[in-house]
């Protein structure tokens, strides 16, 4: 029997329609159910794009229907057949409910075995499950439906890059190793034994390199690789949206990125909070909420209170202001009645926790008739200072204030948990809506755990103009970077820099990073090199596609965006890997391979 092939299919099984009934049809697809009814058999055939309910009477033919009674849940077969209608039982809640299909010859392409979770979106089957038979998670609908967006989104970007001018330009994923950044990958050379390559971090250099190359305007899709411990929104190999422009400024590239994205939500629907994006300093983006990634869906900003604490007759207020401490507060508009005791001793306990930052305590106050105050310390609080506390939080009856005091890096990162906690807790945040922000102004560098200063971003990141003054003295903990991160409801969808493209800044940026001109040159030497034959200035930018992904389709976790995702050790559960290799490999490699300690 000769098979029906793509060239015979009519419709797909998101297709038909009432106006289709009558037409004789070629469908191909998936058995996602199936339903006996003694003298009739009902089959929801399924494909990328939908189902179709096709049905097998008894009447037409009792040979089609004793075959139909035999098919699995995942078979694949086509039918060909008459659209008639469901009548009464049209159903809205498929795209063709209001037909189905009587077949007149079935044709089944294969069987499947006996399935190790139904396919279907309520599924109950472990991660380990689902991971080790990706296949089949990703054929269920809500899975088929992130990778779907996630390729129009790309697509959409690809043509908006393209329109402005943009070349698609592939660079190495094995390059040289340079230490700093992420930790690489490590690739062996069997040809030069006792070399390595690393997995590119990101295509940073070569982008660079590039603009040197007179290119211009690039971006690619580009896989990047980082030995990190993968969390829910990092994997260990991830995708970046890469561009890189010449003469270009950082307001050239927010613009250019800016249009990107919007273009890239706007073509599948989705709308911003706020058009244009608003921009922030790091250093007002860390005192109203206490981290460089703040979600904007919500209001609910820090308050700096360090001043009326040293004054507040709060005896512990008034000692951590003492101490240098940092004091801030929230105030949490209306809804007072959900702060019952309870709630305020959990949101005491969760504080506490050491991965939301392990603050030591939390004092709240209830704005009450009268301007009032109850609370843990109202009873410490003057008439005064009451009233002074509920000017400087803007809080009104009804509403609830906390505060927290501690080492500046604590009280940040606690009081950015709360407001988070808080906004989940109020159901402030609705993944259906999209507030993006520009956080700018990055501090050029930071102290690392062993006290060596190290680059926010990277080294080829340039310093605000009038700060390069600064970069050798004492006061290098605050220069300022011309680097941008765009933000995305909390999320850091994706980073960027104006590059330093003068030889002498970049050498005075090595040496305050304790580079020195040799390792400079055994490191970079090749960029340096480059630079010597007229560069550019240029800037740029990359986006995390799987993170962007995520936002546009609403996925709790990156690995719902990725077909072959890693899971948080880093294996790939389908396929086994990493696994080990026979000693005969490693010798072709010049590995020996030492146990180890633990
Ligand atoms: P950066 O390191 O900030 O910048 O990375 C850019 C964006 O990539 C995403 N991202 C990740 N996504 C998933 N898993 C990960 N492990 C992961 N790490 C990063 C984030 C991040 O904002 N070369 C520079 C860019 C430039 O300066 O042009 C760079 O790679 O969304």
């Amino acid at each position: 029997m000769a098979f029906y092939s793509l060239k015979d299919r009519t419709h797909d099984c998101s297709a038909l329609r009432a106006s289709d009934i009558d037409s004789e049809v070629i469908l191909m697809g998936w058995v996602a159910a199936r339903r006996n009814f003694g003298g009739a058999v009902f089959v929801d055939l399924r494909d990328r794009s939908g189902t179709t309910q096709i049905v097998f009477l008894s009447e037409k033919s009792e040979d089609l229907l004793s075959s139909a009674q035999t098919l699995r849940f995942e078979d694949v077969i086509a039918v060909r057949g008459r659209v008639i209608s469901r009548g009464d039982n049209a159903t809205e809640k498929i795209a063709t409910g209001a037909i189905e299909v009587e077949v007149e010859e079935l044709q089944v392409f294969s069987q499947s075995d006996p399935l190790p979770f139904p396919v279907r979106n309520d599924v109950n089957a472990s991660l380990e499950t689902r991971l080790k038979y990706r296949y089949l998670d990703l054929r269920r609908p809500e899975i088929q439906n992130n990778i779907i967006t996630r390729s129009r989104f790309v697509s959409f970007v690809r043509n908006y890059l393209v329109q402005n001018g943009f070349l698609e330009i592939e660079t190495p994923y094995m390059v040289k190793y340079t230490p700093g950044g992420a930790r690489n990958f490590l690739v062996p050379s069997r040809i030069n034994r006792g070399n390595f390559y690393a997995l590119a971090e990101s295509p940073q250099i070569y982008k660079q390199l590039l603009m040197v190359a007179g290119m211009e305007k690039y971006f690619q899709i580009a896989k990047c690789f980082r030995d990190e411990d993968p969390r829910q929104d990092r994997q260990l190999e991830f995708t970046q949206i890469d561009l890189e422009m010449s003469f270009a400024d950082e307001n050239d590239i927010m613009n250019l990125v800016e249009g990107m994205i919007l273009h890239g939500f706007s073509s599948l629907g989705l709308e911003f909070m706020n058009n244009p994006f608003p921009k922030i300093t790091w250093e007002d983006a860390m005192r109203l909420y206490g981290c460089d990634k703040p979600d904007t869906r919500f209001d609910m900003p820090h308050v700096v209170l360090d001043s009326f604490a040293a004054k507040s007759g709060i005896g512990i207020l008034e000692s951590a202001a003492e101490q240098g401490s940092l004091i801030k507060g929230i105030c949490v508009k209306g809804e007072q009645e959900r702060f019952s005791r309870k709630t305020i001793d959990q949101l005491t306990e969760f504080v506490k926790k050491e991965e939301i930052g392990g603050a030591k305590g939390l004092i709240w106050l209830k704005h009450g008739p009268d301007n009032t105050f109850t609370g843990s310390v109202s009873k410490l609080l003057t008439e005064e200072k009451s009233h002074e506390l509920m000017k400087l939080l803007d809080s009104k009856d009804g509403d609830t204030i906390f505060i927290v005091a501690d080492k500046p890096s604590v009280t940040h990162k606690v009081m950015d948990n709360l407001r988070r906690h808080l906004a989940a807790f109020l159901n402030l945040t609705d993944n259906k809506k999209y507030s993006a922000l520009w956080v700018v102004r990055f501090p050029m560098f930071e102290q690392n755990s062993e006290g060596d200063w190290v680059s926010c971003h990277h080294p080829f990141t340039h310093p605000v103009p009038e700060h390069v003054s600064m970069l050798d003295s004492e006061s290098k903990g605050d220069v300022r970077a011309l680097a941008y991160d765009l933000v995305i409801n909390g999320n850091e969808v994706g980073g960027g820099s104006v590059r330093i493209h003068n030889p002498e800044t970049q050498a005075t940026v090595f040496k305050a990073l304790g580079i020195s001109d040799d390792e400079a040159q055994r490191l970079f030497g090749f960029l340096l090199e480059a630079f010597r034959y007229g560069v550019p200035p240029h800037a740029g930018f990359a986006a995390g596609l799987d993170r962007l992904s995520m936002l546009i389709t609403g996925a709790d976790s990156i690995r719902d965006v990725i077909a072959f995702p890693k899971t948080v050790t880093g294996a790939d559960l389908l396929t086994g890997a990493p696994t080990p290799v026979i000693e005969k490999q490693l010798n072709e490699l010049g590995i020996t391979v030492k146990p180890t300690d633990s």
